[in-house]
């Protein structure tokens, strides 16, 4: 029996533009399966980044409760949402969000440190090889290709073995067959690991592959 590693009941975001109210989404439901490969679709500005931040801890709905891991994340402080997060969570931002004065190596073993774990060197020089980056381990972001930050960030997602792995369009500057490793090598880790994918993408081939396609636009009943 499998049991949802995610749920979140009647959230809401509101941006406030201004004097105007920019309303995201309103009492949006939401429950993923421990295990599942999830997608998120739908058009530039739906909210698709922002629901994934809000699921992930790293922005507040406005409204709403969110249980990761069966914890209750809507209860934990900035320094605790932290520290959860980095023992239990990957990220792939839609921007990379690599720290420029650090290494590639240096970036990717970041979540290690700020969880308090030994880095798994061989794990590390494994995830580097698959995603072709082993020879930038010296690196400095800015002297990288977009695609070369883009596997570099996914690097730092996976480096502690996360039970959920939030991605934003993990493949978006990526060429087919470079996307499709990165894909394979996602969709691996559920297997492997027994991880839990939620993606954000624009890409019907890999929505096709997800276990659930969530759509925002049905999630907000429009
Ligand atoms: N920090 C912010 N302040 C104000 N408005 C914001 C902020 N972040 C996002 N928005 C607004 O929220 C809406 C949803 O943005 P979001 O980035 O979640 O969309 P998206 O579905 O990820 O789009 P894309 O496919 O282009 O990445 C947009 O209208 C955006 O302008
Ligand atoms: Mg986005």
């Amino acid at each position: 029996m499998s049991r949802n590693i995610i749920e979140a009941v009647g959230l809401t975001k509101i941006y406030q533009d201004g004097e105007l109210k920019n309303e995201i989404f309103k009492g949006i439901h939401l429950g993923i399966e421990e295990g599942k490969f999830a997608a998120i679709i739908g058009k530039s500005g739906s909210g698709k980044s922002t629901l994934l931040n809000i699921l992930g801890g790293l922005d507040c709905a406005d409204e709403g409760e969110i249980t990761v891991c069966g914890k209750d994340i809507n209860r934990l402080n900035d320094k605790e949402m932290s520290a959860y997060r980095s023992r239990n969570m990957g990220f792939v931002f839609q921007s990379f969000n690599l720290i420029p004065v650090l290494s590639v190596w240096e970036n990717i073993t970041l979540p290690a440190r700020f969880a308090g774990l030994p880095a798994d060197d061989s794990y590390v020089g494994e995830l580097m090889e698959m995603l072709e980056i082993s020879e930038k381990r010296d690196a400095l972001p800015a002297t990288l290709s977009g695609g070369q930050q883009q596997r570099t960030a996914i690097a730092r997602a996976l480096v502690n073995r996360p039970a959920v792995i939030f991605a934003d369009e993990p493949t978006g500057n990526l060429d087919g067959e470079t996307g499709n490793k990165v894909l394979e090598l996602l969709i691996g880790g559920i297997r492997k690991y027994h991880q839990t994918l939620v993606m954000v993408t624009h890409d019907m081939d890999i929505a096709a592959r997800a276990d659930v396609v969530i759509r925002m636009e049905e999630l907000k009943g429009a």
